[in-house]
């Protein structure tokens, strides 16, 4: 860490694992939930304890996104950041947004649009949050008037979340129509504009982490962005299939979606192949561990899991089953909370003014096995649920709550597998507020050889 300002990536940090916490709790309340009887039904009945669960997952890697890139825009810019305040004000005004969305939520103040639920006067807040972290991006960069294609990817992909929030604002009454729409967010996020934030992220710290060749890293970083792209816009059709439009996007769905897992793969071997060439040296082998398991697990679970069900041939029975969120709880994970952890681990001990080595311990390893481990059998519990769901429900012709009881054991394999997951996540949370930070520590890592030592700046 060379520019004093990358410190304020830290509060961000902090925000992003309290939700991210919270989240488990929301997480453990919804499957609880499946095994009835429910005691809090009437105080927050399923819908309300999921929205919570999925809204403060997205604000939470939102938050990350953010610290990360405030982390990462002075190395590769070579400046400081253009204003702290405005990102600790913007900071403050976003999570106390996301409190009142929370809190909201609990007392039945919803839009109802399934993740885009925020009413009204919380998406503008939202708005104004991301215009003020853009800003404050953007004059940094036009300060040093200096940028890298790492940190162009990066940024240009949060600005585009950003505009890709604005139809999340249009109101249609129309079911059709509303939920075509609603896909231009979601769907163009998570598969389209997300996709370049951790492409950015990944291709950041594998330079960092590798030593890898900068100008060949950021030539395959275009290549990847670009096969998303193609696979991936197109690709929003897969949501087409059963709402009401017409029938040639099935096929249109199904193919390019079909392509996108593409992409993915190719993330995952550029992150192996930069590993693997410099021996995987670096002292901070936890991050390395994070880094590359984020481009693993994102093939695994969005692009193989995806492709399980992408194909409208299999979609027309699966379709908003239990099998949605075995691909969803996994592609999100390995995608997107993996690589934020992965910065974070990255980060930590710059924060600290300790060696890269210092993320050494024990507790870190169990942290990312354990969620490792537990997040696979979740994947597999909503899997088993989501086949015997399928089975019994659309070929058997079961109803829809007989099906729901036989399926309970396999909401006893999710609760167990979420325990660990939970322990996994309980961890890495107590690991990081452990290393105590140390505002005035700068670790001069930017060469990409963490092993040069701690240069402390009054
Ligand atoms: C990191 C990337 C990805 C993430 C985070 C992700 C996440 C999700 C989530 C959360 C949903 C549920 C959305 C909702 O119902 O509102 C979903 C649905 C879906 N995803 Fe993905 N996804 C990713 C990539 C992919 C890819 C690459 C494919 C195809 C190869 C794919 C195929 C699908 C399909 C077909 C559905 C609809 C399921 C249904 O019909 O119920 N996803 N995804
Ligand atoms: C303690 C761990 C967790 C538990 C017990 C849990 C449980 C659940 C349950 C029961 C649902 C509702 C599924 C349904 O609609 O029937 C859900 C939805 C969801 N969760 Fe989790 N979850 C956990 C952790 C996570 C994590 C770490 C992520 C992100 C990586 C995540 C992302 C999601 C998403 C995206 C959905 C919506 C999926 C969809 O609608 O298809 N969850 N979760
Ligand atoms: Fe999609």
């Amino acid at each position: 860490m060379r520019y004093r300002s990358q410190w304020v990536a830290y509060p961000y940090f902090v925000v992003a694992l309290l939700l991210y916490g919270l989240q488990m709790v929301f997480g453990l309340l919804s499957a609880a939930k499946y095994l009835g009887p429910d005691p809090l039904i009437n105080l927050m009945a399923f819908d309300v304890t999921k929205e919570i669960h999925t809204n403060l997952l997205i604000v939470w890697v939102l938050t990350g996104f953010m610290g990360a890139t405030y982390y990462v825009v002075p190395e590769e810019s070579r400046t400081e950041i253009y204003s702290v305040k405005l990102a600790y004000w913007q900071l403050g005004i976003w999570t106390v947004n996301g409190v009142v969305a929370v809190v909201g939520y609990l007392f039945g103040w919803t839009e109802g649009n399934k993740l885009l639920e925020q009413p009204v006067p919380v998406k503008l807040t939202i708005v104004v949050c991301m215009l003020m972290f853009l800003y404050n991006i953007f004059m940094t960069i036009r300060k040093s008037g200096r940028w890298t294609t790492t940190e162009g990817v990066l940024v240009s992909g949060l600005a585009l979340a950003a505009l890709l929030y604005l139809p999340a604002l249009l109101q249609f009454h129309n079911y059709t129509v509303s939920i075509f729409y609603r896909w231009w967010t979601v769907h163009l996020w998570v598969e389209g504009v997300w996709e370049m934030v951790q492409a950015g992220l990944l291709a950041y710290l594998l330079i960092r982490l590798s030593g890898a060749d900068r100008e060949m890293m950021e030539k395959w970083l275009y290549v990847i962005v670009g096969l998303v792209f193609i696979a991936g816009i197109i690709g929003t059709a897969h949501h087409y299939y059963w709402v009401g439009v017409p029938q040639y996007w099935l096929p249109i769905g199904g193919f390019f979606s079909a392509l996108e897992p593409l992409a993915l793969f190719g993330m995952a071997m550029y992150a192996y192949f930069a590993m693997r060439r410099s021996g995987f040296a670096h002292p901070n082998k936890l991050a390395i561990h994070w880094t590359v398991g984020s481009a693993v697990y994102t093939a695994f679970g969005a692009g193989l899991l995806g492709l399980a069900h992408t194909w409208p041939a299999v979609n027309k029975w699966t379709h908003g089953t239990l099998i949605t969120p075995m691909h969803g709880h996994s592609a999100f994970f390995g995608a997107y909370v993996m690589i934020v952890l992965a910065v974070i681990t990255y980060a930590m001990p710059h924060f600290a003014g300790r060696e890269d080595s210092s993320r050494e311990s024990p507790m870190g390893y169990w942290a990312f096995w354990l969620q490792l481990s537990g997040m696979f059998g979740m994947t597999l519990a909503f899997a088993t649920a989501g086949i015997a769901q399928v089975y019994m429900e659309r070929i058997m012709g079961v109803g829809y709550l007989d099906t729901q009881l036989k399926l309970q054991v396999h909401f006893l394999m999710l609760i167990g597998a979420a325990i660990i997951f939970t322990a996994g996540v309980a961890l890495f949370i107590w690991d990081f507020f452990r290393a105590v930070p140390i505002r005035t520590a700068f670790l001069d890592n930017t060469s990409g050889d963490a092993s040069v030592p701690v240069s402390s700046v009054a």
